[in-house]
């Protein structure tokens, strides 16, 4: 059941971006699919990113994240499937030197000063003279790395390495920005710094599609989300969504016998009762006036009713544990 609701939702997320033209869509992807030896890392992922969306791609450890991200930059070979990248096959050069890349685990070559780390990553992607000279200082100023342009990467501290890390990836303005956990190891000013640059890459009219665990980051500077558990793409969810979702309750009530809390269970789950405070999970969030109905006609005295947002963290350990509901 779980599953067929899944592959609904999951079809009805892809069909929202399936009428456009293939060519407004920075990622497709067709059932792509890679096993390794005998582990499935990625089940069969079929999604669509639109140009200029910052779409986040969610899931524990282990999901299948990296391992898709790497079939798109054609770093690992899928076993099944096919995508495409800014309208070309994944393998194109010339989109693939449209794409900026934040690995997981970024090797650097560590003899590298920050400024010659970014000149070989511009030239990489074709910039040249004047206008890599002038990125270069700009860039360093973006991520914070000024003061420390000149020292070799080996010197740098794990949350300095991750800041050269996002400027290589964008030093030569690309369409799509690919990141994989680009605030991981970064301290709070850090991390506030990656969502303003997302925020401005996006003004730019750029696709970022991030990897990333810090929920609160992606809820503020994500508009689409897909959850993926097992390799498998759970839900896709436009973010503002969850600004609406109201489906836990808190109400304080009086004269509520324990046996009709039984009979609350046709609206939601996990309904109890401690004290004067009643407490459930709805099944949706249209379902609270039948439960304030439900209550008044039934005697019970309903001094307060709050409906609680239930936040992208939330969703996200339903959807870890397996208890994705509806
Ligand atoms: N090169 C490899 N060889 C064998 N198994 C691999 C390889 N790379 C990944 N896997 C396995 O594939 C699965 C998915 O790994 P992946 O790195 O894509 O997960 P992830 O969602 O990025 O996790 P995390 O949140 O920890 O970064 C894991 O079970 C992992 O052990
Ligand atoms: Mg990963």
């Amino acid at each position: 059941m779980q599953s067929l609701i899944s592959a609904a939702q999951t079809q009805d997320a892809t069909a929202a971006a399936g009428g456009i033209d293939p060519a407004d869509l920075a990622i497709s992807t067709k059932s792509l699919r890679k096993v390794f030896r005998d582990k499935v890392a990625v089940r069969g992922l079929t999604l669509d990113v639109r140009r200029g969306e910052v779409f986040g791609f969610l899931g524990p450890n282990g999901a299948g994240k990296s391992t898709s991200v790497k079939m798109l930059l054609g770093l690992v070979k899928p076993t099944l499937g096919s995508a495409r990248l800014l309208g070309k096959p994944i393998g194109d050069r010339e989109a693939r030197r449209r794409v900026g890349f934040l690995p997981e685990h970024f090797r650097f070559y560590d003899w590298l000063t920050s400024e010659e780390l970014l000149r070989v990553h511009g030239q990489l992607c074709g910039l040249r003279g004047d206008e890599l000279a002038r990125r270069i200082p700009r860039m360093l100023d973006t991520v914070g790395l000024t003061p420390h342009a000149g020292k070799q990467l080996r010197d740098y501290s794990k949350g300095m390495l991750q800041r050269i890390g996002l400027a290589q990836a964008l030093i030569h303005q690309p369409d799509l920005i690919i990141l994989d956990e680009p605030t991981s190891g970064l301290d709070p000013v850090g991390r506030r710094l990656v969502r303003d640059i997302i925020r401005r890459q996006k003004e730019r009219g750029a696709t970022v599609f991030l990897n990333s665990h810090l929920l609160s980051e992606v809820e503020v500077t994500c508009d689409r989300v897909a959850f993926i558990r097992a390799g498998t793409v759970i839900e896709i969810r436009e973010v503002k969504e969850f600004e609406r979702s109201y489906r836990n309750v808190v109400a304080r009530v009086g004269r509520l016998a324990e046996n009709a809390l039984h009979e609350l269970e046709a609206w939601g789950t996990e309904v109890r009762l401690k004290g004067s405070y009643l407490s459930m999970r709805l099944h949706a969030a249209e379902f609270a006036p039948r439960v304030v109905q439900y209550l008044v006609e039934h005697g019970v005295e309903v001094y307060e009713f709050t409906p609680q947002r239930i936040t992208l963290e939330d969703r996200f350990l339903e959807i870890v544990s397996g208890d994705e509901g509806l």
